[in-house]
């Protein structure tokens, strides 16, 4: 039976029905090209929009002087009662590798790295970063509660990559503020 002989033999609701159908595959075709426009709308703005701030650094001479030399590193206490901590990660450990902040406190981490990309994850938190030769990550932060959390490093860096990690100790604030009182820069490193 060809197709025009079938379509003589349909019914009205059947007319009725097929024409609804197509106007719903219609529209769910509709849908889907929203979606890509969308979807490309995002890829394009965001990759011609430059980021809102960008912090360069010279990489190669990070450890001999300016933020993120090795007595710079560690928590302080801004004037403002934030609490900033500076980091370094390099092949293959981070510095320090125990960072210490206080809870109920807005935490300002401000990390590089000398050599190549490496992750900063913070577990337990939603913070999860790059660590790029040439540039300053900063993160914000606070922590309601007390405890430790790993940080591994989750960029693939190297041969020792596995055994790239460090920690952060949250401790209640009143003690963290008594202890900064008797030091500029604080860690956990034992
Ligand atoms: Cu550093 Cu992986």
């Amino acid at each position: 039976m060809s197709e025009e002989t079938s379509a003589l033999h349909e019914s009205p609701g059947e007319r009725l029905a097929a024409r609804v159908e197509r106007r719903w595959a219609a529209v769910a075709v509709l849908i889907l090209l929203l979606f890509v426009v969308v979807a490309a709308f995002a890829g394009i703005h965001q990759a011609t929009m430059p980021q809102a701030r960008v912090e360069t650094i010279n990489p190669t001479r990070l450890h001999l002087g300016g933020e993120f030399v090795e007595t710079n590193l560690g928590s302080a206490v801004e004037p403002d009662g934030s609490v900033t901590v500076r980091a370094v990660g390099q092949q293959y450990s981070f510095t320090p590798e125990c960072m210490i902040v206080p809870t109920d406190t807005p935490i300002n981490f401000r990390a590089s790295t000398p050599d190549v990309i490496h992750g900063f994850l913070i577990q337990g938190t939603n913070v999860n970063a790059m660590l790029v030769p040439g540039y300053v990550s900063t993160i914000s932060v606070r922590f309601d509660e007390p405890g430790d959390h790993l940080m591994p490093c989750q960029e693939f860096c190297g041969v020792g990559h596995e055994g790239m990690w460090a920690k952060v100790r949250v401790i209640d604030k009143a003690d963290f503020m008594n202890m900064a009182e008797t030091k500029p820069r604080l860690t956990c490193v034992e």
